[in-house]
């Protein structure tokens, strides 16, 4: 019996897929490269502005039953390839309702800066205002806003873009997560410790000021081996600085349809051991504990404690490591939600057979 896992880190609702560029990818075309020539999240964005609220819901679902079979009880959603206010909204009301819907918690993260949506281009300081000033409110006011998000990166927003948004959620008294040295080290990682962030995510590129910045404000490092594993990257985040500066270490999925084509939680925790060198205990605590405190609700769940809400995942294994050690094995046998067994019946009144069976 472990706490129920908690995948603190997807982008869980999307419009089609990236398969094209993963098979360009492996033609030796880079990420970076199919961002800038309009694919990458750009073609995200078309696909999910094209599709039905209840495509997106459908495809969605399916990807949030695939984790939930795992053992996840509680999963943090971004928007983020909407980019228009309504695209937006609908992200997030798909997230909300699979949180109504299903037996799982859903945390709905509000990823206003992911890239500069194409009638933007002329104009960057002005979707930058748009999105931290009248989307944010709107959306926030509409209870769709658990935390905003920024993909602060050479392609993506600048520091001083990432922290207008930040500081608009924080009048708002929304927590913040960034997207943070995953293709090049900006200073994401210090912006996202003096916001006061509740954590700063990927993170392969980080330096020891970035680390130590992380370490004092107790801003949680998400790391995403999936990802990093994806796009073939080979400088991995500094595991032994980020432990040895004390900085809690959580592992998420990232499901994406770009870089992380990824629904199984469990194998996030294997590559966490066999890429980032991450202990079992390390990385079962990042999926447990430590992403419980990613998203602010160490209080209430990542932990099996008296007092703490009953999400449970039960499997059959012998020693918690094994499972880190599986790839593709799933031994999670029950899961409970908020203390109810998933997938129970209301026992039936136990009424005698009517003729007692031979
Ligand atoms: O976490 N880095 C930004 N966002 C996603 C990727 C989005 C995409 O490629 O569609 C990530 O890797
Ligand atoms: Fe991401």
């Amino acid at each position: 019996m472990t706490p129920g896992l908690i995948d603190c880190h997807t982008h869980l609702v999307y419009g089609g897929n990236r398969v094209e560029e993963f098979e360009k990818r492996l033609c030796g075309v880079s990420y970076e490269d199919i961002a800038r020539t309009g694919g990458g999240i750009q073609s995200t964005v078309q696909a999910t502005r094209a599709a039905t609220h209840e495509e997106l819901h459908t495809s969605a679902a399916i990807r949030a039953k695939r984790l939930m079979a795992e053992g996840v009880t509680t999963i943090e959603v971004k928007s983020g390839y909407g980019l228009e206010l309504r695209a937006e909204r609908r992200l997030l009301e798909v997230a909300r309702d699979l949180g109504t819907e299903l037996p799982v918690s859903i945390k709905k993260t509000f990823l206003g800066l992911h890239a500069l949506p194409r009638e933007f281009a002329a104009d960057r300081q002005d979707f930058v205002n748009q999105v931290s000033g009248p989307w944010l409110e709107t959306l926030a006011a509409a209870g769709l806003v658990d935390a905003v998000d920024a993909f602060c990166e050479n392609i993506a927003f600048s520091l001083a873009e990432t922290e207008i948004l930040l500081q608009a959620a924080k009048q708002l008294g929304l927590p913040a997560h960034v997207h943070a040295g995953q293709l090049s080290d900006m200073g994401a990682a210090e912006l996202a410790a003096k916001c006061g962030a509740l954590s700063a995510d990927h993170l392969e590129y980080l330096s020891a000021a970035g680390c130590r910045s992380l370490a004092a404000a107790g801003t949680v490092a998400v790391l995403l081996p999936t990802a990093y594993f994806t796009l073939r990257q080979t400088t991995p985040p500094p595991v032994a600085r980020l432990r040895e500066a004390g900085v809690a270490l959580a592992i998420a999925t990232d499901c994406n349809p770009g870089s992380s084509p990824c629904t199984s939680i469990l194998l996030a925790l294997n590559m966490a051991c066999t890429l980032f060198g991450l202990t079992p205990e390390e990385a079962l605590s990042g999926a447990t504990r430590q992403a419980a405190r990613a998203l602010g609700r160490l209080d209430d769940i990542g932990t099996l404690e008296v007092g703490k809400r009953a999400d449970i995942a039960l499997w059959r294994i012998e020693r918690p490591a094994e499972l880190c050690y599986g790839m593709g094995a799933n031994p999670c046998v029950g899961v409970v939600h908020r203390g109810k067994l998933r997938g129970s019946q209301p026992t039936p009144p136990r009424t005698p057979p009517a003729h007692s069976p031979r």
